[in-house]
């Protein structure tokens, strides 16, 4: 097959949900779809289970889990779909935000019974700031949840995005007969089975025909009637390049559990989703069909074998072949490389391939060159931007507790954040460390892997920090600048890549810091445009 041909049908998406919305149910429907696996239950789910006997070994079990799962591809129809798995829980958004990087679309998953939670709200933030593509499937009809309306209201509003249903469900809960779908105009009858059958389904070119009514009943077929007359004049018709510019979001419903409507949400994807889209760098736009190979590290995971320290680099290719044993240029360490195993992805098994292409994802052995968002290539000079850190919510001194192992614990410390389990600011005034996390839970997961995987033991201290501040002082006046780093001496630290920090100590004290030195500028975002290009 010709190079263009491979991008052109290629999908790499990733599903976001809040926990337990359906996001592993649906996901091992579509690879019952893709002839990927051949029974339910094949797919782990990588959720923290509630009242386990001991949070890290949980999280060591879904760190398993999620070796597997991280990349799941199969074939439909000609397709080549990539699956990027994205952890639910919120002490690991940091984790999904960085993958969010690296698919061309997502889709969202809501409980019908829910709406829409916070950990969606979250991501779907994010994607609308990247213009991703999105596409939401509503999950669970079987279950007696909101009304159709009401929730696409709730989404709209919430989420603040522009919906349009391209499928209509008729009833809900015990009362589901079916769903419409809207795009293919055809009739789809819940039979509450739940078998990989893929459910047959009745045209009804014409609402008006009697079909329907002797389908689903007079009542129901009255109802759907009038809420599809309604959904028409309320909602926008379906347009694809508003889909792709991330300005219309269509709305398929369904139940993962029963495998109903599933079909309807994969049809409609592999249609309307994008194929590998163009990515910026710092340097310019980069095309997929370029014929120079380039991509970028989004997920660095590490062996869960204390015994092999070897990691797993996860490369998104953004342009060109990538092929087996060629020299790729590391650019951040201006080193060539080659890689003798690169593994692809199928289902939940890791296989060497010779060559990958745009939209594909190939895990590289690490023995410690890569750290999350560096970027390979043929040979040219090129940075992918968007690799952001977020400012941490919990931050704690970390001390070594053991003399004999400073250099364990130094080596340690500096691969798990290259991994970005969490983040390591350095602080200014006296060289200690403060690691900052997301979820209280990463501190007690550090330590057993320092321990477990390095020999190193370490203690923590607390520190009272509000935020992480990232510091732009490009147009900062000069007695400013001189002033803040003086009085705020304390307070002022290094991050991973060198860049100033400020970690405030209350929104009170950022408040006050801010109308002191208006000339400086403060981000929660590592990555920011500086003041300096906005005039
Ligand atoms: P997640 O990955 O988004 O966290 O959700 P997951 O797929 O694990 O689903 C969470 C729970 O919701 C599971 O039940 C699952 O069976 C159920 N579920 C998913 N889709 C549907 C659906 O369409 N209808 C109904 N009624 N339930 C659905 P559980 O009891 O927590 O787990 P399990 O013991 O069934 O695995």
């Amino acid at each position: 097959m010709k190079f263009k041909e491979e991008i052109a049908r290629r999908r790499t998406f990733g599903i976001v949900s809040h926990p337990d919305a359906g996001k592993t149910t649906l996901t091992e429907k579509l690879l019952l779809y893709g002839g990927a696996i051949q029974e339910a239950g094949a797919v782990k789910s990588n959720k923290i289970k509630k009242g386990a006997a001991s949070d890290f070994m949980e999280i060591e079990r879904q760190r398993g889990i999620s070796v597997a799962t991280s990349v799941l591809a199969f074939e439909y129809d000609g397709i080549k779909i990539n699956i990027l798995d994205t952890p639910g829980h919120k002490d690991f958004a940091e984790d999904t935000f960085r993958t969010l990087t690296a698919v061309d679309s997502v889709i969202v998953v809501i409980d019908v019974a829910k709406g829409v939670e916070e950990q969606t709200e979250k991501l779907v933030k994010v994607c609308r700031m990247r213009q991703i593509p999105i596409i939401v499937f509503v999950n669970k009809m079987d279950r007696e949840g909101k009304d159709a309306f009401d929730l696409l209201d709730e989404i709209e509003q919430k989420l603040e995005l522009r919906v349009t249903p391209l499928s209509f469900p008729i009833g809900m809960g015990y009362d589901l007969k079916g769903i419409y779908n809207i795009h293919k105009k055809n009739v789809n009858l819940f039979t509450g089975a739940s078998s990989k059958d893929i459910h047959s389904t009745t045209a009804i070119d014409d609402l008006n025909d009697e079909k329907l009514d002797t389908l689903i009943g007079n009542q129901a077929a009255e109802t759907l009637r009038e809420e599809l007359e309604l959904a028409t004049g309320i909602y926008p018709e379906f347009n694809r390049q508003e889909y792709l510019d991330g300005e219309l979001q269509p709305v398929f419903f369904g139940s993962a559990l029963h495998n109903f409507g599933v079909k309807e949400l994969l049809d409609g994807f592999i249609e309307i989703a994008p194929a590998p889209r163009a990515k910026n760098a710092e340097e310019r736009l980069v095309e997929p069909n370029e014929k120079d190979f380039s991509g970028f590290v989004f997920k660095i995971h590490a062996n869960m074998d204390p015994r092999h320290r070897d990691r797993l680099a996860f490369i998104k290719i953004v342009s060109g072949t990538f092929e087996r044993n060629k020299a790729y240029k590391h650019v951040r360490l201006n080193k060539n490389l080659k890689f003798s195993s690169p593994n692809a992805f199928f289902a939940e098994k890791k296989e060497i391939v010779d060559e990958s292409f745009p939209g594909d994802i190939v895990g590289l052995h690490d023995t410690g060159n890569f750290k999350i968002g560096d970027t390979l290539t043929s040979g040219e000079e090129l940075h992918y931007k968007g690799i952001p850190s977020f400012s941490p919510e919990h931050f704690r001194y970390i001390n070594n507790a053991d003399p004999m192992k400073s250099k364990q614990l130094a080596k340690g410390i500096d691969q798990l954040m290259d991994e970005g389990v969490a983040q390591l600011f350095t602080l200014e005034l006296n060289g200690r460390k403060v690691i900052g996390t997301v979820g209280a839970l990463q501190f007690e997961v550090i330590q057993y892997r320092l321990e477990h995987e390095y020999g190193a033991t370490c203690s923590y201290e607390n520190l009272n920090v509000h935020k992480a501040c990232w510091v732009d002082d490009s147009v900062a006046k000069p007695e400013e600048i001189s002033d803040f780093k003086r009085v705020k001496s304390k307070f002022l630290c290094k991050d991973k890549r060198g860049q100033l920090v400020f970690l405030a100590d209350s929104s009170f004290s950022l408040q006050m810091t801010q109308q002191k030195y208006p000339s400086i500028k403060f981000h929660f975002i590592s990555e920011f445009e500086p003041e300096v290009n906005r005039k």
